[in-house]
C-alpha cells in the first residue's frame, strides 16, 4: 500500500496501548528484511532514515526504495526523517517523498526549539506530512547526533505545557534518561518524569534509543503512554553480525542473506516487545 503518515499508526497505536517500532534503515537490504518482517507480522512501522545515512549520500535513494518496497506490504508503512537538523533537511526530505520528518530542536533554546518547530509544521502540512519533535536530551552518540553526556538533563515538564501549548506536533520525543547507541549496563530511566510528562499532555510520546532497553522497561514505558519507539544500532548490529557469522567462505550472498535473516529476527522481537504479544 501507499505510505501513510505517523498519524495515522500513532491512532492505531494509541487504541491499542502498544508502541508503533521505528527501524532505522540503512541499506538495501536492511530495508528488505525490515518491510518482509512487518508484512510478516502484520505490524504497522516507521521506517526511518538516520542522520548518518543522510551524510552517507542516501537520503532520497532510501526513500525511494522504501516506498517501493512497502507498495507490496498490506500494512500502514511510514517513511520518517530521523533528528532532522534543519528546515532545509526536512524540505529535502519531503521533495523525496517522506511522509513524515522529526526535526529535532533539543539543543536549541526553548523559544527557538518552537520557532523551527513551527516552521516545519507549516511546511509539513503543507506537504501532508506529520512531525515529531524533541524536548530534553538524549544521550549518548549517534550519527554525531549527540548532546553532551556530563549534563544529562531530563525532560522539563514546563517546558512540555510550553512546547505543546505553542506547537501541535503529532508526537514528542523526551529525554528521560534515555540514550543512544547500547547501554552500559542497566538504564537509568526516569519514569517518574516520564508519567508527570504524560500528565499534562495527550501528544504521543516517543522513546529513542530503544536498543538495549530490557523488556520490563520497555512495557512499564509503553504503559505509562511512549507510542514510537526507536531502534537503529541494535539492527545495524544484527545486520552486521549476521554477515560475519556466515564469511567463511566469503560468498557475499551468503553473508547478506545470514545478515537479512539476523535483522528480521530482531525486528520480530522488538515488534513481539512493542505490541505486548
Ligand atoms: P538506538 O540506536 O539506541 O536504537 O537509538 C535509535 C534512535 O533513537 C534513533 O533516533
Amino acid at each position: 500500500m501507499a505510505l501513510v503518515t505517523m498519524r495515522e499508526v500513532l491512532a492505531w497505536a494509541q487504541e491499542r496501548k502498544v508502541a508503533i517500532p521505528a527501524f532505522n534503515v540503512d541499506t538495501l537490504e536492511i530495508g528488505q528484511a525490515l518491510l518482509e518482517t512487518v508484512e510478516a507480522e502484520q505490524c504497522p512501522a516507521i521506517i526511518a532514515v538516520g542522520q548518518a545515512a543522510i551524510r552517507d549520500g542516501k537520503l532520497a535513494a532510501l526513500g525511494k526504495i522504501v516506498s517501493h518496497l512497502a507498495a507490496d506490504v498490506s500494512v500502514p508503512v511510514v517513511l520518517h526523517l530521523d533528528h532532522g537538523q534543519s528546515v532545509e533537511q526536512v524540505v529535502q526530505a519531503l521533495c523525496a517523498g517522506f511522509t513524515s520528518v522529526m526535526i529535532d530542536g533539543s539543543r536549541l533554546s526553548l523559544e527557538d526549539n518552537i520557532a523551527v518547530t513551527r516552521q516545519v509544521l507549516q511546511i509539513a502540512q503543507a506537504a501532508g506530512a506529520s512531525v515529531e519533535a524533541e524536548l530534553g536530551a538524549i544521550l549518548g552518540a549517534e550519527d554525531n547526533i549527540a548532546h553532551d553526556d556530563s549534563k544529562p538533563f531530563l525532560v522539563r515538564v514546563q517546558d512540555v505545557v510550553d512546547f505543546t501549548g505553542a506547537v501541535q506536533v503529532d508526537a514528542l520525543a523526551v529525554g528521560i534518561g534515555n540514550a543512544h547507541g547500547l547501554y552500559k549496563g542497566r538504564p537509568n530511566l526516569d519514569f517518574q518524569r516520564l508519567q508527570e510528562v504524560k500528565d499534562v499532555t495527550n501528544v504521543p510520546l516517543v522513546l529513542h534509543g530503544g536498543s538495549g532497553i530490557p523488556g520490563d522497561m520497555i512495557q512499564t514505558a509503553i504503559e505509562i503512554g511512549i507510542r514510537k519507539i526507536n531502534v537503529a544500532t541494535e539492527i545495524r548490529m544484527a545486520y552486521v553480525q549476521g554477515m560475519l557469522s556466515a564469511s567463511a567462505n566469503g560468498d557475499y550472498y551468503e553473508m547478506v542473506t545470514a545478515g537479512k535473516d539476523a535483522v528480521r529476527q530482531m525486528a520480530k522481537s522488538k515488534i513481539d516487545l512493542f505490541l505486548r504479544r
